[in-house]
């Protein structure tokens, strides 16, 4: 029988845009992601853009980008509108009753990101609002009643709205500062209270103004922005190590498999090429340098980065302690596939849920595998789920085993690859434990939660939250742990 150890770390994961709401509460700032519209699986979400001659344009936003602003125009929030991050789904209000659902699910860790306009409303103020601050620290009073420990995401896909729209975000190298001047006042405020922290959330996979702050989402404006990150997480990686010893960094990518369509050796090579434009980023920041093939990539995007004398060092001196992934679904090249990180073309042996995603178990195994096999550094999978359309029963109950399913075949997968191919891994945390926002359509009937929220796409409801099926079955597995799977 398969077990694993009593230090396994078994959580969930939520991003603040996406759960927490409360978006002019506690003097937070407007962030990137507040201007996005809902939307759904055909319909894209959009910004409303206010023009210099009094017009409104608006800009498709995609999960992936590209996301570009039209020339002059100011991203604007109309106040008869709903905008899915401002009340998400009320943990601003609800995190003392989240927190206690979640450790009585059994759950060691919760990942959480901080909501940097919550910190620095406008990312320049020389003084942290205290009101965001004391929030978070409410909020590590409550996880460590329940003996559950932090991972904090520092930047999960958002900025403030400020530093976006008179810098260009992460084009500047002025929001490097602005970051670590952040960084540096969450690790003197929660430093003693958390050991791991994660840099930046999925910067493989984002681009454009929500996730990067940057008003174009070309090659050259997503290569050169997240060469600025690279060297704001190196720094922070060296400051944090510095302020907090023993305190463990990763980043998080967006790794989700992909395989050659057929053996042909076009198609294996194309799937070479496509991988590398994830580990492109994974490898710079755990490496602490550019790979050998980085040069090729640009080159074929035309993309000149926008380097510095001292950037090579700065990024040698800030690799990452550990690594960390997303995973989902898989999909395939061939030779000729369009391709954007985690979307190739279909797998026909692979079942797909209905938003075109397909599951595939053994593909985490897979992944797991190649990601030690690469950097031989632990693991840690922050994000990992089903969503899916639930129905609530006459008697209340939500039976949910589609998403059993699949997070039973997923948790094996991962623990072969733990038990079996001996891949270190620190924990897991799925994704969304309660219901949320979803990123990429802003829609909530997209669940991933074992504990419903009651609230529609339109941001009706009453928000009470109630355990699923899923929730016993996964409180089993975690108390075994990991046998009764
Ligand atoms: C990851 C993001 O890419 O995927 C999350 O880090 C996101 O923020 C998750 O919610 C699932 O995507 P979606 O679009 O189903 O919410």
């Amino acid at each position: 029988m398969m077990k694993l150890s009593k230090e396994f770390l078994w959580g969930g994961a939520i991003a603040d845009f996406q759960a927490e709401g409360g978006y002019q509460e506690g003097g937070r700032g407007l962030s990137t992601h507040d201007f996005e519209s809902a939307g759904s699986v055909d319909h894209p979400r959009c910004n409303t853009v206010l023009m210099p001659d009094g017009s409104c344009a608006t800009a498709k936003s995609h999960f992936f980008g590209p996301d570009s602003l039209p020339e002059g125009g100011q991203p604007f929030v109309f106040p008869d509108r709903y905008y899915p991050s401002h009340k998400a789904v009320d943990f601003y209000h609800h995190y003392k009753e989240d927190i206690a659902l979640m450790a009585g699910m059994g759950y060691n860790v919760f990942r959480f990101s901080i909501c940097w306009s919550r910190i620095y409303p406008t990312g320049e103020e020389a003084t942290p609002n205290e009101a965001g601050l004391r929030f978070y620290e409410q909020v590590l009073d409550e996880l460590e009643k329940y003996g559950m420990e932090p991972l904090i995401t520092i930047h999960h896909d958002e900025l403030p709205a400020a530093l976006a729209l008179r810098y260009d975000g992460w084009s500047s190298r002025h929001t490097i500062d602005c970051y670590l001047r952040y960084c540096r006042t969450l690790f003197e405020r929660f430093g003693k209270r958390c050991r791991y922290w994660l840099t930046f959330n999925e910067i493989n996979a984002v681009r454009g103004f929500a996730a990067c702050g940057t008003r174009k989402a070309d090659d050259q404006t997503h290569y050169n922005a997240a060469h600025n990150m690279f060297l704001a997480s190196a720094q922070a990686v060296q400051l944090g190590h510095e302020m907090m010893p023993g305190s463990q960094f990763g980043a998080m990518y967006a790794l989700s498999e992909i395989y050659p369509a057929t053996c042909k050796q076009e198609d294996v090579f194309r799937r070479m090429q496509c991988r590398r434009e994830s580990w492109y980023f994974a490898d710079v920041m755990a490496r602490g340098a550019y790979p050998a093939y980085a040069a090729d990539l640009l080159r074929r995007r035309g993309v000149t980065l926008h380097t510095e004398p001292g950037d090579d060092a700065i990024l040698k001196a800030g690799a990452l302690d550990f690594v960390s992934f997303s995973y989902y679904r898989s999909c395939t090249v061939n030779a000729h596939s369009k391709f954007n990180v985690v979307g190739g073309d279909a797998n026909p042996y692979l079942p797909s849920t209905p938003w075109g995603w397909p599951i595939d178990p053994l593909g985490l195994r897979y992944c797991m595998n190649e990601v030690y096999d690469r950097y031989q550094k632990p693991i840690f999978i922050v994000e990992n789920g089903l969503g899916a359309i639930d129905k609530v029963e006459a008697d209340g109950t939500i039976q949910d085993d589609y998403r059993i399913d699949y997070l039973r075949d997923h948790l094996r997968a991962m623990m072969e690859a733990i038990l079996i191919d001996g891949v270190p891994c620190l924990g897991y945390t799925m994704w969304g434990p309660f219901d949320l926002v979803s990123l990429s359509t802003g829609e909530m009937k997209k669940r991933y939660g074992v504990i419903y929220v009651d609230m529609d796409d339109a941001g009706n409801g009453t928000l009470a939250r109630h355990p699923k099926k899923s929730y016993y079955w996964m409180k089993e597995v975690i108390a075994s742990p990991g046998e009764s799977l």
